[in-house]
């Protein structure tokens, strides 16, 4: 899948496309201005080189006026299955489902995958909250992973028997 029309909500109609010409700039600083890369030390230069690096797939989700959210993916990121590295909405445009329309285009992006893995901290009980009611499961934890004192929660969600 490369990109598509989807109903968001709140949000209206939302396109969902592979990243293209400044994107990564724009993906790499909303990360960095926010909450958990922040908090995790992560900036705008870590984000961008992992935004640009070959082997991950950036999206971006705009409204007709502007980009409202991003997704960072690795095809083969756990055990060879797709693995959602970063989810990012906008302040301004959280709690408006775009980052559920989001996920659920991520989920379905890579064709044939009976398995899509994510990590989310300790710190972040809402999006666990988020990613449980969305059907994932914890399957693991990594103490001291990203950050000493907290954890790491690896999460999977089975698309396929
Ligand atoms: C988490 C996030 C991607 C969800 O996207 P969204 O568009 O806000 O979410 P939706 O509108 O589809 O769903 C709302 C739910 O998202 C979660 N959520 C909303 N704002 C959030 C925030 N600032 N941080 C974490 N989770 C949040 C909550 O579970 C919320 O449900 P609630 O209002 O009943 O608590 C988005 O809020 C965000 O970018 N948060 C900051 C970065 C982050 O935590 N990313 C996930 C890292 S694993």
């Amino acid at each position: 899948m490369v990109d598509g029309m989807t109903e968001c909500g709140e949000s209206g109609a939302l396109n969902i496309r592979l990243a293209t010409g400044d994107d990564f700039e724009w993906a790499a600083q909303l990360m960095a201005s926010m909450d958990p890369w922040r908090k995790l030390g992560r900036d705008f230069n870590q984000r961008l080189s992992l935004c640009r690096h070959p082997e991950y797939t950036l999206l971006i989700a705009e409204s007709s006026e502007s980009r409202l959210a991003c997704a960072l993916m690795h095809q083969r990121g756990v055990a060879g299955s797709p693995y959602l590295a970063s989810l990012a909405v906008l302040p301004q445009e959280q709690s408006r489902g775009v980052g559920s329309a989001l996920l659920a285009f991520c989920e379905s992006y890579f064709e044939g995958a009976r398995f899509f893995f994510l990590c989310v901290g300790s710190f972040n009980p809402r999006a666990r909250a988020l990613y449980e009611r969305k059907g994932y499961t914890q399957v693991g934890e990594l103490p001291d992973y990203a950050m000493v004192g907290a954890s790491e929660f690896l999460y999977v969600k089975r698309m396929a028997p």
